[in-house]
This record gives structure tokens, C-alpha cells and sequence, in this order.
């Protein structure tokens, strides 16, 4: 089948948001920005609904009301965005470490983690001061860390799709194909 095939069968079949988790740095943002253009649906990108609202940037959400409070609004923000019916949403690479939040992903969503090797995440975070966890020791050690916390979690999404530099440029039609492929075999309940 080709892309165009895939495409068609998506969108024929897709009822519900295509949630994409990750570390930071995975791409969520770019890629899912591009998907949702090839699938023509819209592209919501939960930290930047967050920006919005706050009035302020991340970093400063965290360092002013403190991580707890972000998360909680974090979790608020997503569980919005999967009642809105398809779409493509980009998570905050911490935001399935809530189990609430990772437990309606998996019921109303169908979900994509994107996986990209330390030094992808590294080379990609390096260029953006706005991620407050990075910010306090060295940033190798704390994607690690972090990483080491979260593979399990992420490992439960649906599908896996490498977006590291060396596989980016097929990523997208990765997911195409994957996503094609899951909505043509799950057994999805009504989301
Ligand atoms: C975080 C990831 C960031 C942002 C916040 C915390 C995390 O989003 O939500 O800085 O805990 O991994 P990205 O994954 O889009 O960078």
C-alpha cells in the first residue's frame, strides 16, 4: 500500500486523538505537527496550551507554582484534549508519569511513543533552555534518569516508532503505516 492508501484508511477509521508521548526531545512537537498535516486533522501541543493559559512559559510555571501544580494542570490540560474527538495532541515527556492520565490515554486515545536514542535527546534539548528539569544538573544524567523511570510507561502505548536523527525522515510515514495497520486489528471500545 502506499502512503496516500494508508492515509485514506486512517482517516476513515480514526475516532478518536492520536496521542503522541516521549522523552523530551523525541519530537513530538515537530513530528506531530506534521502528521496531523498529513492526516488533516489539528495539532494540539499540551505544553503550549499550558503556556497559553498561564500567560508564561514553562520554566516559569515550574519555578513559580512548583512542578506538582504544573502537573496537575498538565493532566487537566490532556484529559480536555482526548474528549475532543480525532486530532493529533503532543504530551509533555513527563505526563504519562501520572497513571490517571496514562490510563485515559490508553482508553480514549490511540497512542505513540517516540523513541530516540540519548544522544537524539541531547543534541535536540541542548537547543532549547525552556525544559526546567534540564536545567539543574547535567542534562545527560537527568535524560537517563528520567528515561530509566519512564520506559516502562511509555512501552505502554500502543504503538513504537524510532525518531531518532538517523531514522527522522521516516518517522512520519512510520506512523502512518503503524497507525493504519493498529486501527485495521484493534478492537477499539467507544473512546
Ligand atoms: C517535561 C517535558 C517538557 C515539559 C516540561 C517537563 C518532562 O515537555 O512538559 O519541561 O517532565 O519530561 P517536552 O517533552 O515537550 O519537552
Amino acid at each position: 500500500m502506499k502512503d496516500g492508501e494508508f492515509i485514506k484508511n486512517i482517516k476513515l477509521k480514526l475516532d478518536r486523538p492520536v496521542v503522541l508521548v516521549g522523552m523530551m526531545g523525541s519530537g513530538k512537537s515537530h513530528l506531530g505537527q506534521q502528521l496531523a498535516l498529513e492526516l488533516g486533522v489539528r495539532f494540539y501541543d499540551s505544553d503550549t496550551i499550558i503556556e497559553k493559559k498561564a500567560g508564561c512559559a514553562i520554566a516559569e510555571i515550574f519555578s513559580r507554582d512548583g512542578e506538582p501544580k504544573f502537573r496537575e494542570v498538565e493532566k487537566n490540560t490532556i484529559l480536555e484534549l482526548l474528549g475532543g474527538g480525532p486530532c493529533v495532541v503532543a504530551t509533555g515527556g513527563g505526563a504519562v508519569m501520572n497513571p490517571e492520565t496514562m490510563e485515559e490515554i490508553k482508553k480514549r486515545a490511540v497512542s505513540i511513543w517516540l523513541c530516540a536514542g540519548i544522544e537524539t535527546l541531547l543534541a535536540r534539548t541542548a537547543k532549547n533552555a525552556n525544559r526546567p528539569l534540564l536545567k539543574e544538573s547535567s542534562p545527560e544524567t537527568v535524560l537517563r534518569e528520567l528515561l530509566a523511570k519512564r520506559e516502562a510507561i511509555y512501552a505502554k502505548a500502543d504503538m513504537r516508532i524510532d525518531s531518532s536523527d538517523s531514522a527522522q525522515a521516516q518517522s512520519v510515514p512510520a506512523m502512518i503505516k503503524s497507525l493504519s495497520d493498529f486501527l485495521n486489528t484493534a478492537n477499539l471500545c467507544s473512546p
